[in-house]
């Protein structure tokens, strides 16, 4: 396992990061072990969120943190806000009164003190960055929070945010795979008359990059939103033979070879994989350990079915 320097304290944290958005699929018992199988391999980041299985996510991570004294300290923690259901009406929210109430119920849950991180999670549109920034320093000077960072944004949203907090931005999670890839798409057809062509988010690789942001790529194995996993589908034949045969000269599996596709993009990377299998979560491992090379990182994006100008 590689690791990344992560925050005010520069932490050292596992690239893939564990997505906990499907524990409660998993009993008590079965979680225990599966989290400490995952901390075995060296996977010592956990994500998860308020809104996870309403709660359950992080119930099921403080009842496992309850049980095993010691283990919280071990890992770095990290949670989500913003996404909100009321009275029947989805909505996001990053109201200072919202943020706050928050991150009380999810420390409630997990049993812990203190998010090592907290993400905002999707962008709401009606944020008040100022009033963000209140309650980001509330959160910090109450030993809450740690560090603090967005999911979902792009760079105006993020660079607004920034100039209004003190504390920096430390992450990005967005969603990402070899499949799923309209970043790079954008940035390999500028000025194309294409559908390629068209930037989406705004450059926030690039962004991202420059200002030293990790990405955090969720739905690392997935092709759409929630849609199907790639891996092994027949719509996705040519990725699948091309991610096969290099797994097999790396010595890896298709799993890892997926995961270091995006590992590869020179920045602050890191994958959140979201199975709750141990052996799956095993083979992703390795792809910390693989460097594509161009041939093959451009062999796999166009095998995924993309073209190049
Ligand atoms: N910030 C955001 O907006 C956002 C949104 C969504 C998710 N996330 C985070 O990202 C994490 C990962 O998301 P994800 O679960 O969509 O990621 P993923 O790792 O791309 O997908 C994993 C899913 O595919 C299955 N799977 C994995 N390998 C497989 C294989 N070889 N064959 C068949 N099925 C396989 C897993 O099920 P098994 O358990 O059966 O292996 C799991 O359901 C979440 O847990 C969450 O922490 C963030």
């Amino acid at each position: 396992m590689k690791y990344i320097t992560f925050g005010q304290d520069q932490d050292q944290v596992s690239q893939v990061i564990l997505g906990t958005m499907n524990l409660t699929q998993l009993s008590f018992q079965e979680a225990d072990t599966f989290l400490k199988e995952a901390l075995e391999e060296g996977i010592n980041f956990w994500d998860t969120a308020d809104c996870y299985a309403d709660g359950g996510s992080e119930e099921r991570l403080g009842e496992v943190f309850a049980a095993n004294p010691g283990l919280r300290e071990k890992v770095f923690l990290q949670s989500k806000c913003g996404i909100r259901n009321v009275d029947g009406v989805k909505l996001f929210d990053f109201s200072a009164e919202h943020i706050l109430n928050a991150v009380d119920a999810s420390l409630e849950r997990l049993k812990t003190e203190s998010l090592d991180c907290l993400l905002l999670h999707r962008p709401d549109v009606l944020m008040e960055p100022e009033e963000i920034a209140d309650a980001f320093r509330i959160l910090h000077k109450t030993g809450k929070v740690r560090n603090f960072g967005v999911s979902n944004m792009n760079p105006a949203m993020i660079r607004r945010l920034q100039k209004y907090t003190k504390y920096k931005l430390e992450a990005n999670q967005i969603q990402m795979s070899c499949a799923f890839s309209p970043m790079f798409d954008a940035a390999l057809h500028v000025n194309m008359q294409t559908d390629s062509g068209i930037m989406r988010e705004g450059g926030v690789m690039e962004y991202c990059a420059e200002n030293d942001l990790a990405v955090q790529a969720w739905s690392p194995l997935r092709y759409g939103f929630f849609d199907g996993i790639f891996l092994g589908d027949p719509k996705f034949e040519k990725l699948n033979e091309v991610l096969e045969r290099i797994a097999g000269e790396q010595n890896v599996t298709p799993t890892a070879v997926a995961l270091a596709w995006i590992l590869r993009y020179p920045a602050r990377m890191q994958a959140v994989i979201g199975t709750t299998k141990v052996s799956r979560m095993r083979e992703s491992v390795p792809a910390t350990e693989v460097t594509l090379d161009r041939r093959q990182w451009y062999e796999i994006y166009q095998a995924a079915g993309n073209d190049l100008p």
